[in-house]
């Protein structure tokens, strides 16, 4: 029996690394996927990789951090396929070069990460809930990172404090909606080795990962996406306000 069989999936952010992986897992689970993205032929790919593998998916395009989008993309995704029971919050952004020491970034530039990496958040559970509510349950995931559970010297401190507090939106969703069986927990990935990481990744910067990452390199998008999947799924059915560190071991050491 596939995991996700006659399960509606809503991801943000597939058309694109571990969104996208996630997007194809999913649809070869037995989900039907809504692929959310701000880029509409990143989008489009995803669910032609869905398609062409004989699963059912559709492009919705949008930005996660504007109300009217979000309210847009849910309401076509449950008018497509009658309900909604999973919502991958997975889009985020990485800008190294923007988003700096709080000494060094812009406001501008801080309130457009945290629209996009934290209040996303807020608009899809808004409008996604009710739908899961009325189907009797479901599965809320959100992305969190390293970035929320370390300091590092090399301060993002507009993406870590947005991670941050997407921990404490879980456990707040996550008491929440227990009586509705709606469940909700965070993955903090480690880094993973997708487009947004790809401006970054010297060859440097690679060697200095796999010996200060315990397994010794970065992660494949789709060691993240498996448990993504396993959230989604009822193997997770007892979980609820958790958080799923997945980072080759970084923060055990
Ligand atoms: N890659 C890593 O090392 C890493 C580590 C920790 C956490 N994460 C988190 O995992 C998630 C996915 O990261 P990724 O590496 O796959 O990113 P990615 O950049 O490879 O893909 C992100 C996708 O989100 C879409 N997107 C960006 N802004 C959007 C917006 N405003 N509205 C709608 N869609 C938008 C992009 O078009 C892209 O398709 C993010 O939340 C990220 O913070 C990633």
């Amino acid at each position: 029996m596939p995991r996700l069989a006659g399960k509606v999936t809503f991801i943000t952010g597939a058309g694109m690394g571990i969104g996208r992986e996630a997007a194809t897992l999913f649809a070869s689970e037995g989900a039907r996927v809504a692929v959310a993205d701000i880029d509409e032929k990143a989008a489009k790919d995803t669910v032609g990789l869905i398609e062409r593998a004989g699963g059912e998916g559709v492009a919705l395009t949008g930005d996660v951090a504007v109300e009217a989008d979000v309210d847009r993309m849910v309401a076509d995704a449950v008018r497509r396929f009658g309900a909604l029971h999973v919502l991958y919050n997975n889009a985020g952004v990485l800008w190294k070069d923007r988003d700096r020491s709080v000494l060094e970034t812009d406001g501008p530039w801080w309130d457009r990460v945290m629209a996009i990496n934290l209040k996303s958040v807020f608009w899809v559970t808004k409008y996604g809930i009710p739908h899961l509510q009325r189907a009797g349950g479901g599965s809320v995931i959100l992305m969190g990172s390293v970035s929320a559970l370390v300091g590092f010297t090399r301060a993002q401190d507009a993406y870590t404090c947005a991670k941050g507090a997407l921990i404490s939106l879980t456990k707040s969703l996550a008491i929440q909606f227990a009586k509705d069986q709606v469940r909700c927990n965070i993955i903090h990935p480690g880094i993973v080795d997708t487009p947004l990481q790809a401006p970054y990744l010297t060859d440097e910067l690679r060697r200095e990962f796999s010996t200060g990452i315990p397994l010794g390199r970065i992660a494949k998008p789709r060691e993240i996406a498996s448990v993504a999947l396993f959230l989604a799924s009822d193997d997770s059915s007892f979980m609820t306000g958790a958080e799923l560190v997945v980072d080759g071991g970084f923060t055990a050491g």
